[in-house]
């Protein structure tokens, strides 16, 4: 197909900006950063090169002024970065923007879960694999067992913060807890969402035969609860909804790898190095840093990510094969926050 029909077929609204504020973590997950490769001599991005809250702040003011309405913040480990409430506060300021969410891995939550909240946060989504504490600890790399989680995730819920779980589930490391999640949240009355298992960056081992794909755990799920679908809220909703019958309670999927969603892909990423990025899968970002530190007009920035946007083609998981898995290079997940 010729280059201008791809984009034509794509053509996506700008929606969500999702801003990592840190690359850094206090865990180091198997399947996003592997202790062996994410060690003490790994060089995370100085200081000076990481964008300050001012830079983020108008950068979002641009990003709104595109068409962004929902603002997500990731890391890495978002709540290592420090005042971050502060960072919040000022974007809750933005005209247009009307939700703004954050996705932690918990740890640090039930200190911050009060500021976050009167900061104007919305809502959190928790990761969690795992409640059995052997499983967990040697998934997040660093012996923290799940009552950490459990607790900040109960803290949230305290403050006033919507609540959502995150379970990224891989073949033989965590397929026996799917129902003991699925049960211990739907009596908490906490959406779950179980996350097939993806290729990104080039550190994690991925191949096909780890991912449970949607399909495999619904039908185990359906063993045990009755389920029935429930519609997208809105165009680019990323998870498949479902509610337990007879409850509120919904459970979800996000199925990256079985059934991708890249033509209703309408996500922009910011790295905390100010890079900006249109798939998870990139190779290679657009330096707005540079744009953003010589000029202190709106109007070059706007034109830049006009341009980029537009001219996306990509679809990487639509295309994805065992081999580009292993030989395109990619950004880490760590790095751009999901
Ligand atoms: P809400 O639905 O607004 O609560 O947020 P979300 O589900 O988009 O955000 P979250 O950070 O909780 O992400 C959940 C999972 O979805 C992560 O594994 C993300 O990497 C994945 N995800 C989110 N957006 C995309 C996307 O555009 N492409 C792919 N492949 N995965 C995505
Ligand atoms: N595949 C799927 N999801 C992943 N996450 C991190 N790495 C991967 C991966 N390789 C999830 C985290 C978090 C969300 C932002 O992305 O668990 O919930
Ligand atoms: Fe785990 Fe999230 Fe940290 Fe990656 S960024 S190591 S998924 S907690
Ligand atoms: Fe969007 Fe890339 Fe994910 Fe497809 S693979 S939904 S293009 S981020």
């Amino acid at each position: 197909m010729e280059m201008e029909g791809v984009r034509d077929k794509l053509r996506r609204p700008l929606q969500d900006l999702r801003i990592s504020v840190t690359d850094r973590c206090n865990f180091r997950c198997q399947y996003c950063m592997p202790a062996d490769i994410f060690g003490p001599d790994f060089a995370f991005l100085p200081k000076a090169e990481i964008l300050s809250f001012e830079e983020i702040e108008r950068l979002a003011i641009v990003f709104s002024k595109l068409g962004v309405r929902k603002l997500r913040i990731t890391g890495g480990e978002p709540l290592l970065r420090k005042h971050i409430a502060s960072l919040i506060s000022r974007l809750t300021k933005i005209e247009g923007i009307d939700d703004i969410g954050l996705t932690t891995n918990g740890v640090l939550l039930a200190k911050e879960a009060d500021n976050l909240k009167k900061a104007g946060l919305k809502r959190v989504n928790v990761s969690l694999d795992a409640l059995n504490d052997d499983i967990f600890k040697k998934i997040n790399g660093r012996g923290a067992g799940s009552k950490v989680v459990l607790n900040g995730i109960e803290a949230a819920i305290r403050a006033g913060l919507g609540v959502k779980v995150n379970m990224v589930v891989q073949k033989e490391v965590n397929e026996t807890e799917i129902i003991s999640m699925a049960e211990h949240f739907k009596n908490m009355g906490v959406t779950l969402r179980f996350i097939e298992f993806m290729d990104v960056g080039n550190t994690n081992g991925w191949n096909f035969q780890k991912v449970v794909t949607k399909k495999e755990i619904f039908d185990r799920l359906a063993g045990h609860f009755e389920l029935e679908p429930v519609d997208p809220d809105y165009f680019g909703e990323v998870a498949k909804r479902y509610r337990y019958k007879h409850s509120n309670t919904e459970v979800g999927f996000i199925t990256s790898v079985s059934e991708s969603f890249c033509s209703s892909c309408t996500r922009a990423r910011i790295s905390a190095d100010g890079k900006f990025y249109t798939c998870l899968f990139a190779s290679k970002g657009h330096d707005l840093r540079a744009i953003l530190r010589t000029h202190q007009d709106e109007a070059p920035l706007i034109d830049k990510i006009r341009s980029v946007w537009e001219g996306r083609t990509d679809r990487y998981s639509d295309e994805r094969t065992e081999e580009s898995a292993r030989l395109k290079s990619k950004i880490e997940m760590s790095y751009i926050g999901g």
